[in-house]
């Protein structure tokens, strides 16, 4: 198994590698899966680069047992206030000969696109071409061999802390461990759960993680708006272990076992179990209490997804509505308090067409890994496809990256 890919997802509440393969029936075969608790994140960003060190050797070395084989590099997904996406605009002359559009001027003018200021402690970390426009005919995907005298582009750039990049770096390297590339969250996500169809319609992927919520809207098949919001299933844990006076270990293990998003949707009689701080007895309240807590945090979250969608000016287009993944979308009810709030379609994404493990990893916590995986063959299979294998991009050298359209 010598052409497995890795997928590591550093979340703040658990570190996961996916390891996988393309199989000879051109799936992607899940070999080995390893998940770790985190320790040295906060909101997504890395605090102490020796416990997250730690949380991602452990990882690695149970995905190695389970696969049966030693890695070497693996793909990372990053999270994060700091990350910020915006749309870009790019245009050139077409020069060539009868002022056909080629590859070349292809390239040229997602560089004149790309050309904004970027502060300097900040990276470029995707490139993503969105449409093309020749002469005055927008919506055009691929304008190769199209006649015009002027070429336009619209890409969607997501920029990253520089040093919250190399704390990730560091962090894997010193596990011994070849970072291939780094990958916003929800992008990863995507290539999981979505379909290229839901891309076309418009969709919006929201990654509700323990301290952050990831958001990436998709219309016309481009990524259209990226944003990160510091919110998740911690806030969740925090309310309950506050309202209803427990440890955070119980308030967590009670909000897995007994939650709900939805006070409506408790039968009236349930009743649950709190472990009480110190030495006093365990209670019994009533799950509605419980509910009472967390649906307020959960309106919360989900209003602030709208605001989002909202601002990312594709709500009215999102046909094939929301797709939540991260363990904060496992909360009972959380679907249907996320159709409320969003009045659109909303599903959990679960990593679809893969083999191997599926009860594992079909479960939205490990999408962003399992996404990994698949960008990391995508991008293998396009390397291979345009000849010969490119210099993999070492440490921190940021480049562009090919994603939904092939032209970078
Ligand atoms: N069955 C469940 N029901 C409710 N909540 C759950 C369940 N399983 C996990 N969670 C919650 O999901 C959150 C963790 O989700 P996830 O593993 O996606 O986060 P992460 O990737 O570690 O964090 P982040 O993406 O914010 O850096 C925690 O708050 C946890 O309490
Ligand atoms: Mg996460």
């Amino acid at each position: 198994m010598e052409d497995v890919v890795v997928g590591l997802d550093i979340g703040s509440t658990k570190t996961c590698a996916v390891i996988g393969f393309l199989n000879e029936n051109g799936l992607v075969e899940i070999a080995g899966v390893g998940v770790a608790p985190s320790r040295g994140l906060k909101n997504g960003v890395i605090i102490n680069i020796d416990n997250t060190q730690a949380a991602i050797a452990k990882a690695i070395e149970d995905a190695e047992l389970m696969a049966g084989c030693e890695i070497a590099a693996c793909y990372v997904a990053i999270t994060g206030s700091h990350i910020k996406g915006e749309n870009s605009p790019g245009v050139v002359a077409v020069s060539g000969r009868n002022r056909s559009i080629s590859a070349g001027e292809i390239r040229r003018v997602i560089q004149a696109a790309q050309a904004i200021v970027i502060p300097a402690d900040r990276e470029i970390m995707h490139v993503l071409s969105r449409e093309f426009a020749v002469d005055d005919q927008r919506g055009i995907k691929d304008p190769i061999g199209m006649t015009g005298v002027r070429l336009e582009a619209e890409v969607h750039i997501v920029t990253g802390s520089r040093s919250a990049i190399i704390n990730l770096t560091k962090s894997v390297n010193a596990s011994g461990i070849h970072c291939q590339d780094i990958v916003f969250s929800p992008l990863a996500a995507a290539e999981a759960v979505l379909s290229a169809e839901e891309m076309e319609l418009g969709v919006a992927v929201v990654d509700i993680g323990g301290g952050t919520t990831d958001i990436a809207v998709f219309s016309d098949g481009g990524v259209a708006y990226t944003s990160v919001l510091p919110v998740g299933g911690r806030h969740v844990t925090n309310d309950i272990s506050i309202g209803l006076s427990t440890p955070a270990e119980s308030a967590e293990m009670i909000k897995k076992k007994h939650g709900l998003s939805l006070v409506s949707f408790v039968d009236a009689s349930e009743t649950v179990e709190v472990p009480s701080v110190g030495d006093r007895a365990p209670r019994r309240i009533m799950r509605m209490e419980l509910a009472r807590i967390i649906e307020p945090r959960m309106f919360e979250i989900m209003e602030m997804i709208e605001r989002e969608l909202l601002v990312s000016g594709k709500k009215d287009f999102l046909a094939a509505g929301v797709v939540l993944t991260g363990g904060g979308a496992m909360l009972e009810g959380t679907v249907e308090c996320a159709e409320r709030v969003f009045r659109l379609p909303v599903r959990i994404g679960r990593a679809k067409n893969i083999t191997g493990m599926k009860d594992i990893v079909s479960s939205p916590q490990y999408a962003n890994a399992v996404g990994l995986v698949k960008y990391g063959i995508k991008t293998r299979q396009y390397r291979e496809a345009k000849g010969g294998t490119k210099k993999q991009s070492g440490g921190l050298k940021m480049k562009m990256k090919k994603w939904f359209q092939d032209y970078l």
